[in-house]
């Protein structure tokens, strides 16, 4: 489906990284499809054990030792019965980390241990546990700059880091932008029960134009709008829920020739606006 080369080298990787056991970071910006990835890899692995995502900059900084790695019974006044944690729960399978980068110093370090000992211990609990649990991480920022900054534990990083993909954001693989538009029109068109529209070449230029900030998940946002919008059986500009740069920088240009231009300037082109009916 993907025919941009940085697409091509990241599916390369990924081959090679996946049915091993050792840990990844992944690196991308937001909605680039991290956690896609990292569920791909598990299915890649035959890790038999539970896909358990967990976004750590949800986590309550208080709790974040109990919810990682459970508390024993009584641990709590309201804990009559012990809890296994993510950690726990991910055991012979993949603990997916999101924005890793968000994990308080103290955790990071039990973490570490974790991962080295494959063994974790409970909170209130007097005796580890075994775990056998693969590690998926994400992180949108530089953890690089983060432990040069004294924010991440580096050896932390350096366990983290036996695996790196970099995923590419949208604009960096342009190549791939109407590959994966048609792909989520194909999705929505069936969801919706729809025939599949076809993109026309305007709106294919726009599509290829802008610097999507968010993305994969914005791309697939936008089309599902396009999609809702269109009546006919093609995606028009004015279907796709975006700033129309190319549009913009002509109206811009029509404005500099009108209080700027000379009067030749400014009197013909009133005439080609007046011809097209926008004066
Ligand atoms: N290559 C792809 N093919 C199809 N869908 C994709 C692809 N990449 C991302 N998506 C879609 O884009 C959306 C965002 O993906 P995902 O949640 O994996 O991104 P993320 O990098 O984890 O984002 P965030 O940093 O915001 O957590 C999802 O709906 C996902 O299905
Ligand atoms: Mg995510």
């Amino acid at each position: 489906m993907f025919v941009d080369p940085r697409s091509r080298q990241l599916r390369q990787e990924l081959e090679q990284l996946a049915p091993r056991s050792i840990s990844v970071l992944i690196r991308g910006e937001t909605g680039t499809g991290k956690e896609l990835l990292a569920r791909h890899i598990h299915r890649a692995s035959d890790r038999g054990g539970l896909f358990v995502s967990v976004n750590c900059g949800a986590i309550s900084p208080t709790y974040a030792d109990a919810e990682l790695f459970g508390y024993a019974a009584g641990s709590y006044s309201s804990s009559a019965s012990s809890r296994a944690g993510w950690f726990g729960s991910a055991n012979g399978g993949t603990l997916y980390l999101d924005e890793i980068g968000d994990l308080p110093l103290p955790i990071q370090i039990k973490l570490l241990a974790a991962l080295e000992n494959h063994e974790v211990t409970r909170v209130g609990a007097h005796q580890p546990s075994p775990v056998d649990v693969r590690l998926v991480a994400a992180t949108s920022i530089d953890l690089a700059q983060a432990v040069a900054a004294g924010k991440f534990h580096e050896r932390l990083y350096h366990y983290l880091s036996e695996g790196q993909l970099e995923l590419p954001a949208l604009r960096e693989r342009v190549g791939d932008i109407l590959s994966l538009a048609e792909y989520f029109l194909g999705i929505y068109s069936q969801r919706l029960d729809l025939s599949v529209p076809l993109i026309s070449e305007a709106a294919q230029r726009v599509l290829e134009r802008h610097s999507w900030p968010g993305n994969t998940r914005e791309l697939e946002n936008v089309i599902h709008f396009a999609l809702l919008v269109s009546t006919g059986d093609e995606i028009l500009p004015e279907h796709l829920n975006l700033p129309n740069e190319g549009l913009g920088q002509i109206e811009q240009q029509l404005k500099q020739i009108l209080t700027n231009g000379t009067d030749a300037e400014q009197e013909a082109l009133k005439q080609i606006l007046k011809d097209a009916g926008l004066l």
